[in-house]
């Protein structure tokens, strides 16, 4: 009998529920884009032995991307990143306290040798991990890079001409 594979071709984390408000936002994108995608809840502090159990497990399951939330002292991308080679996206929660600067800085300064893409805090930083996850998979998926264009044209469209 074959094992039928995880056919997620992304994968989203957050470090909490609380990041969801923020995370959400990745997977309509790659729902628009048509991008097999599925969310989890797994945090570096929390619960590290979910943390390590999804990185070290997600070659296997046939993981192509993995975007990452987490705000705070936010080493969840920079973890999962020690433990896969999977591409890892980090995304900056914006942070009560220090309005997701800490975040950031967390997420975008890894030391040399494993790397984290980073993208802006909140919201935009979310759309943009997903359109960015999009375009990874575009690479090797037709129907994926088609959709990616068309949503490109479609943004391109909606911009006037003139100040309204
Ligand atoms: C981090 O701590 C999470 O990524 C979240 O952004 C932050 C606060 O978590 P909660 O206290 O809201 O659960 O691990």
């Amino acid at each position: 009998m074959s094992h039928k594979k995880n056919q997620c071709k992304v994968t989203i984390v957050m470090g909490s529920q609380s990041d969801y408000s923020t995370m959400k936002y990745c997977s309509e994108v790659l729902k628009i884009l048509k991008v097999k995608h599925e969310s989890k809840i797994v945090s570096a502090h929390r619960t590290p032995d979910r943390m390590y159990k999804f990185a070290k497990t997600a070659e296997k399951n046939n993981i192509s991307v993995i975007i990452a939330g987490a705000g705070g002292s936010a080493h969840l991308p920079g973890m999962i990143a020690a433990i896969t080679r999977i591409p890892v996206i980090g995304v900056p929660i914006e942070s009560k306290k220090l309005k997701g600067l800490d975040s950031l800085l967390s997420i975008v300064q890894m030391p040399k040798g494993i790397p984290v893409g980073t993208v802006a805090i909140g919201r935009d930083g979310a759309i943009n991990a997903g359109l960015l996850a999009a375009s990874i998979i575009s690479l090797s998926d037709l129907k994926i890079k088609k959709n990616l264009n068309l949503w490109r044209k479609k943004q391109s469209k909606a911009v006037n001409k003139k100040p309204r």
